[in-house]
């Protein structure tokens, strides 16, 4: 298994075995980092940081995940202050930032726009999400998170609530989830469902998924709760988004009734989908999910510059 200069690019890229490693060098960081605060491991690497996108915890724990590692980072967090306002193409500018930096991390609106950069780059490409594609270390964190809070990823029942049609971690995580012994509950208005050709695909390769509108009559049945906000910036049509944008809100109330037992997990922002009475609860694991991926971009940006084998 080598990752020195892999393209990190969509969840289907990965074997039960790599992403394996990749839990395994995660769970190392977060043994190192309780050691000290830096690590050294990537002392003068660069890392690019391209977000045409807004985001809060993708960009800055890749970041963050890079200064613990002794690396440097360069960037920008908008379109707008880049040469693309000038009219660059994209690829220009990956050609460009490539010239400057080892790994590249980028998010972009486009579906498609990572594997684009990566087709032009030398360095590894990092997708942080593309459009209503993918967003792979995003999933991979997800993984992380179920088996810390949970003790492993096999076993579980995970129900997947909310924008599943625009969700870019859902269509990640699920390409993931499918390598391993898990029941799979897809809760969504009908106008949100996964892709259908997804979902038919998932079940080709033999994993059990139930699809449902109800998310009451599927929370006793969950291990795992993975909330997600319905994803305002991709519909055309603003009205709907105002139709379905209250479909789900996770209370106290409903976790104390139904499974108090339950993992709940959401890549955040939220926006009204779990209520903040929730937060108190021992089963809500988002903020450490955020926490998590601080590990996993260190073990990801640790592996694929090759220098954990160095
Ligand atoms: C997600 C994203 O950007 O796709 N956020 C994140 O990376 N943690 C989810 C979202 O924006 O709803």
């Amino acid at each position: 298994m080598n990752f020195k200069g892999m393209d990190i690019l969509d969840g289907a890229q990965f074997t039960r075995a790599e992403i394996e490693r990749v839990m395994e060098v995660s769970e190392e960081m977060r043994e190192r980092l309780r050691e000290s605060r830096s690590l050294n491991l990537l002392r003068g690497y660069v890392l690019g940081t391209l977000f045409f996108e807004p985001s809060t915890r993708t960009r800055l724990s890749f970041e963050t995940a890079m200064h613990r590692l002794g690396g440097d980072v360069v960037g920008f967090a908008s379109a707008g202050v880049s040469s693309v306002k000038k009219g660059e193409s994209l690829e220009d500018s990956i050609r460009t930032v490539d010239q400057y930096v080892d790994v590249i991390v980028m998010r972009h609106p486009q579906i498609g726009a990572a594997r684009r950069a990566a087709a032009v780059a030398e360095s590894p490409v990092i997708n942080g999400g593309d459009g209503a594609g993918q967003h792979p270390t995003q999933a991979l964190l997800d993984l992380f998170t179920i088996r810390t809070e949970r003790g492993q990823v096999d076993g579980n029942t995970i129900v997947l609530c909310g924008d599943l049609k625009y969700g870019r971690t859902v269509h990640a995580g699920v390409e993931l989830y499918k390598h391993y012994d898990c029941r799979l509950i897809l809760v969504s208005p009908d106008a949100l469902r996964m892709p259908p050709e997804l979902t038919a695909r998932l079940r080709e390769q033999g994993v059990v998924v139930e699809e449902t509108d109800d998310l009451e009559a599927a929370l006793p049945e969950a291990t795992v709760l993975y909330m997600t906000r319905i994803q305002k910036e991709r519909f055309a049509d603003p009205e709907e988004y105002e139709r379905l944008k209250g479909s789900y809100v996770l209370t106290r109330e409903m976790v104390e009734r139904l499974n108090p037992d339950l993992t709940i997990m959401h890549p955040l922002p939220r926006v009204g989908e779990i209520a903040a009475d929730v937060d108190a609860l021992p089963g809500a694991a988002y903020f450490r999910q955020a926490r998590n991926g601080i590990y996993v971009r260190m073990a990801l940006l640790w592996l694929v510059t090759g220098q954990s084998e160095a």
